[in-house]
């Protein structure tokens, strides 16, 4: 089948991933309905999943809060037990924490915005048990620090890979340094099926739990993985090109879709309100894993492309007055960039219009609040305002610039000469 991809916007958000034939095959199952649930791909991409990572047992689910759920249920956690995280991360990373009734306990970030390792040692009490560590943005996090930090004060360690991967730290991949991690392929991460995700240990009593969880879940309803299937056709057809058009129109549609449950969003106003959401956990469906597979087969080509752009924008903002968080050369890593983080004292609120107007649409939702979106409610995610400053300021002061296969050299080009020309007061 021929299919024409209309003109799109430049955006950081909206299935951002998808190309023509993950269209076509999106397409493709909507017609096939016996395939939604169970089925072969489900096994076939924990397969892949392990082989790729070089660990011992993958668990799929439908999403990357809910195979966080599975590993915490694993792990023995119980009320009141002490969960350490870096403050700068997403309410679906504290919502599982929550649910358990166990505390999260935020931490400070380091340069690169990730989880600081002398805070840590500070935050540690007799109640902590879990130290929990994100490799944000796709550069991994100071691992042979917390993992010290971990051993001498008998955590567990679960990394959260919803950004990193692909990414490795001295030459192994993230994902394999702690009793377990997570993956996310959510709608705007580093291959996506617009849900899902995947648990992963070398543990095989962890590994024989997770799948006990796995397996007593339900699959989704139809109508929820029918949502998912109109995703990528829909952003990218009608959502983005109407962006491209006009940003009153392509906020219309949007809002028309979601308004109407045509189109599903990433966090659910309950879990901004700190409660878990009814449609996770659940099993990873079979449509599902037939996306993530066709996305996976492309990784090692999409984060090449993210190395790029992420080059690019160094080289053209390295003299700029915005400060570059990952630029740091280090032997010991090889991020992948999942976005280019700038940060800037500018109003962030006014360049993003800016850009706007320009029909570059920048907001990825992780800015302005230490625990994303923006609009969760931080007293219901226990955190205490003033608690992080360093993570207070990086929401304050962050842009994340697009970095996915559907950014071409022009594009990024035509950001940087935004940022660098159409700024100046
Ligand atoms: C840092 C981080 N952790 C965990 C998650 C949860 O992943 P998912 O959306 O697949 O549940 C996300 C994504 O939203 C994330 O960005």
């Amino acid at each position: 089948m021929k299919i024409h991809q209309p003109a799109k916007a430049i955006s950081t958000s909206l299935s951002p991933n998808t190309q023509r034939d993950d269209i076509l095959l999106a397409l493709k199952l909507i017609s096939e309905p016996h395939k939604w649930k169970a089925g072969k791909a489900i096994q076939r991409l924990e397969k892949e999943f392990k082989d790729y990572l070089g660990v011992k047992f993958a668990i799929s689910f439908n999403s990357g809060r809910a195979a966080l759920m599975a590993i915490l249920e694993a792990l023995g956690t119980r009320a009141g037990d002490e969960i350490l995280l870096q403050a700068f991360t997403c309410n679906s990373a504290v919502i599982p924490i929550l649910e358990k009734r166990a505390l999260p306990v935020f931490v400070e970030v380091e340069e690169t915005l990730n989880l600081d390792p002398e805070d840590l040692k500070r935050k540690i009490t007799s109640h902590s048990r879990i130290v929990m560590v994100q490799h944000s943005f796709g550069w991994p996090a100071k691992i042979d620090k917390i993992l010290k930090t971990a051993k001498k004060y008998n955590l567990f360690l679960i990394e959260d890979c919803a950004h990193s991967l692909g990414a490795k730290y001295k030459q192994r991949y993230c994902g394999t340094f702690g009793e377990a991690a997570f993956f996310s392929f959510g709608r705007d991460k580093i291959i996506s099926s617009v849900f899902g995700g995947m648990a992963l240990t070398n543990d095989e009593k962890l590994a024989k739990k997770i799948k006990e969880f796995q397996e007593k879940l339900s699959f989704p309803s139809n109508i929820w993985i029918f949502q998912q299937l109109l995703h990528p056709i829909l952003t990218n057809y009608l959502v983005l090109p109407a962006y491209g058009k006009n940003k009153e129109l392509g906020r219309i549609i949007l809002g028309a879709f979601h308004k109407l449950a045509i189109l599903s969003k990433a966090v659910s106003i309950q879990e901004k309100r700190g409660s878990p959401s009814h449609y996770f956990p659940k099993k990873l469906p079979n449509t599902l894993a037939l996306l993530a597979l066709n996305q996976l087969g492309k990784l090692e080509q999409f984060n090449n492309h993210r190395k790029e752009i992420a080059s690019f924008y160094q080289k053209e903002l390295k003299r700029s007055s915005f400060i570059l968080p990952l630029t740091k050369k280090n032997k010991n890593i090889e991020p992948i960039f999942m976005r280019y983080p700038i940060l800037t004292d500018l109003d962030t609120d006014k360049v993003l219009q800016k850009a706007r107007k320009k029909k570059i649409y920048l907001n990825d939702g992780w800015r302005k609040s230490p625990i994303v979106p923006p609009d969760t409610d931080l007293e219901k995610m226990k955190y205490i305002m003033g608690s992080c400053p360093r993570a207070e300021k990086v929401a304050k002061s962050i842009i994340n610039l697009p970095t996915h296969i559907n950014i071409s050299q022009a594009d990024a080009q035509k950001i940087t000469y935004f940022l660098l020309k159409r700024l100046k007061p």
